[in-house]
């Protein structure tokens, strides 16, 4: 068969950068465990209410090998807010208050329809799609107030969809300015 030597020529690079692209593939997996996210579970979205989301919030669980306060976190994310259990509010919006050097497990469910969670200047963004709890973990080390954001449009009220994170240092009356720097 005979193949232009042109064309013979982009079958050989092709081939090249697919292998390449295949191993970076097979070392994520292998040796870095690179996983998809996947649910941490299930529920019925019609009956929110009679799972652990029922009462949203902050609670501490212990202390991680590395002696930093564990927490988890239940949200519930529903047109057009974030219920985090706490009545206190920041320019309208929700505060969920962690201290410093904490590490927080986020477990956030929808309520009705696709939601994004996402917290500003963290290693942290998740869907929230109705019937699978999202589940990630991520650590406060820099005092400060983060916006927390539905990044997935929901309709009219979207743009109204979020709430704080006040990351305290362990005066607890502080609470720094919103941090633009970096
Ligand atoms: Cu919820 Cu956008």
């Amino acid at each position: 068969m005979h193949i232009d030597r042109f064309e013979r020529s982009w079958l050989i690079v092709v081939s090249i950068v697919l292998t390449m692209f295949f191993a970076a593939l097979l070392a994520g997996a292998v040796i870095y465990s690179v996983r998809l996210p996947s649910p941490a579970g299930t529920y019925n979205p019609l009956r929110l209410n009679e799972t652990e989301f029922a009462s949203p919030g902050l609670r501490l669980i212990g202390e991680t090998d590395t002696g930093r306060p564990y927490y988890e976190a239940h949200i519930v994310a529903r047109r057009w807010n974030f219920d985090a259990g706490t009545t206190e509010t920041l320019e309208g919006k929700p505060v969920m208050r962690v201290p410093v050097g904490a590490e927080v497990t986020f477990l956030i469910a929808a309520e009705d329809i696709t939601h994004g969670f996402m917290i500003e200047r963290h290693n942290l963004n998740v869907m929230a799609i109705p019937g699978q709890i999202a589940r990630q973990s991520t650590t406060f080390d820099r005092p400060g107030r983060y916006a927390v954001l539905c990044h997935e449009y929901c309709g009219a009220g979207h743009q109204d969809m979020w709430m704080w994170l006040v990351v305290e240092d362990n005066t607890p009356t502080t609470t720094a300015n919103h941090q633009t720097d970096d």
